[in-house]
């Protein structure tokens, strides 16, 4: 379910034509929907209520933070990997009682700017890792809580990129070696080991790998009980899916029904760290059409994003539905299959105007005749686009938009060739 629809011969955020704020802000341009996010978080929210579980939203996915705003008032902590995002979150208001920071190398500095702000606890995700937050936590009279990250050694379940619990990957603690890793700070006046945390990968469109997390988990949340560890939190990550093709997303329910008698059964604080779930289907990048042109044989849609403004195509082959924000003829939707043939489309690729060949947002992709200046929405935008956005070719970041029924606000300006340079500029030794 999302608030980006067709009506007529024209795409709509929630109440606003896409086309006006095109015009308006300019393009690329991210634009949200505030419904439809909070439509996404509510899912959550609802399906795992039996538990009151403790929502930490994944900065990483898109950190703009009025969006993070939204998201702390609507009761969701964060779930931050830098000292940056840490920051962010604070911006957005949010306080460290619903903070926890995961990453395989935090640094001393982030370490102690966490424990001043006395987050929830830390996903430590190596020994030496686990040692140096007790150090640091010696070294400015703390006690940090910290949850065990452990990678469970699960079949591959996404693409190999952002698959995180497939042996050897570089996160979370061996679930071999885990239990003993544990045992080497029981007693550890700076340190409690409160919990344990795995994050499986993103995307995942199967609870499958849920259930056969949480089985590994609670045995393990024994073996560290047993020991004398105070486990409290069962940290099961983020990962679910959204639709990017088709509607192939399963409902937060369906993860629900694995996740929760795994609760139940551990006795822990259910914590969940989603992001793609909650903002990937509320957000689209519009574009304009700069040129169209033919070569060899192919045929070729140059619009004004590229690969600096949405990277996921580039680096994953992701596949994001493209369609004209305001479509001609006989074309009035988007496909909701694209195994079939599509009458008044042809094979194009969608590409921007970065200078690399593996700049494009689409390949080969059923679309109508573009021509010069019209629009393009292209969907699913709205987790890990802006958040992994750069400056390259000296593009200048987009503008990002939320849309609240009949309102538009403008959430983060158009960089400038100014902004370009001012790190450079302002830099003294
Ligand atoms: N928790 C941890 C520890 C994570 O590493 C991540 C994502 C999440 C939560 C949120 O996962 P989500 O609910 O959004 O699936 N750039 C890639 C995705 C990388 C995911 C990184 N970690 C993409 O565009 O597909």
């Amino acid at each position: 379910m999302d608030h980006f629809e067709y009506r007529g011969r024209e795409l709509f955020c929630e109440d606003i034509p896409v086309r006006e704020l095109a015009e308006k802000y300019g393009t690329p341009l991210f634009v949200y929907s505030s419904a439809t996010l909070l439509h996404h978080l509510k899912q959550i929210q609802t399906a795992f209520a039996s538990a009151n579980p403790v929502i930490c939203y994944s900065v990483k996915t898109n950190g703009n933070i009025h969006i993070a705003k939204l998201m702390a008032d609507h009761g969701s902590g964060f779930d931050v990997t830098s000292g940056g995002e840490l920051y962010r979150a604070l911006k957005a208001g949010a306080t460290g009682d619903k903070i926890v920071f995961a990453g395989v190398g935090k640094t001393d500095p982030e370490i102690k700017y966490a424990l001043e702000q006395d987050i929830l606890f830390f996903n430590v995700e190596s020994e030496e890792e686990l040692h140096n937050l007790g150090a640091v936590a010696k070294s400015v009279g703390k006690v940090a809580r910290a949850t065990l990250r452990v990678n469970p050694d699960l079949p591959p379940k996404t693409h190999a990129k952002t698959d995180t619990s497939v042996k050897g990957v570089k996160f979370g603690l061996d679930i071999d070696t885990v239990v003993e890793v544990a045992r080497g700070v029981v007693g550890h006046p700076n340190l409690q080991v409160v919990g344990l945390h795995m994050h499986l990968g993103s995307p995942i469109l199967s609870a499958d790998p849920y259930r056969q997390g949480i089985e590994k988990g609670l045995k393990l949340i024994e073996a560290f009980r047993q020991m004398g560890h105070p486990i409290k939190y069962l940290n099961m990550g983020g990962g679910f899916g959204i639709h990017y093709r088709k509607q192939e997303a399963l409902p937060a329910g369906a993860f629900a029904e694995v996740i929760l008698p795994g609760v139940k059964a551990a006795n822990c604080q259910l914590v969940l760290e989603p992001g793609r779930f909650v903002v990937g289907n509320a957000g689209i990048l519009v574009s304009r059409v700069v040129f169209t042109k033919e070569s060899g044989g192919k045929h070729y849609i140059i619009q004004d994003a590229a690969m600096n403004d949405l990277i996921r195509p580039t680096l994953y082959d992701s596949f994001h539905r493209i369609w004209p924000v305001q479509p001609a003829g006989n074309l009035p939707a988007p496909p909701t299959d694209y195994e079939v043939e599509i009458p008044d489309t042809f094979k194009q690729n969608v590409v921007g105007p970065v200078c690399e060949s593996g700049d494009y947002l689409a390949k080969d992709r059923a679309l109508p005749v573009m021509k010069r200046g019209d629009l393009l929405a292209t969907f699913s935008a709205g987790a890990y686009g802006m958040a992994m956005s750069s400056n390259y070719n000296a593009r200048c970041r987009a503008a990002e938009v939320l849309v609240t029924g009949g309102t538009a606000r403008l959430i983060r300006r158009r960089e400038t060739y100014e902004d370009l340079v001012a790190a450079e500029v302002d830099c003294k030794d």
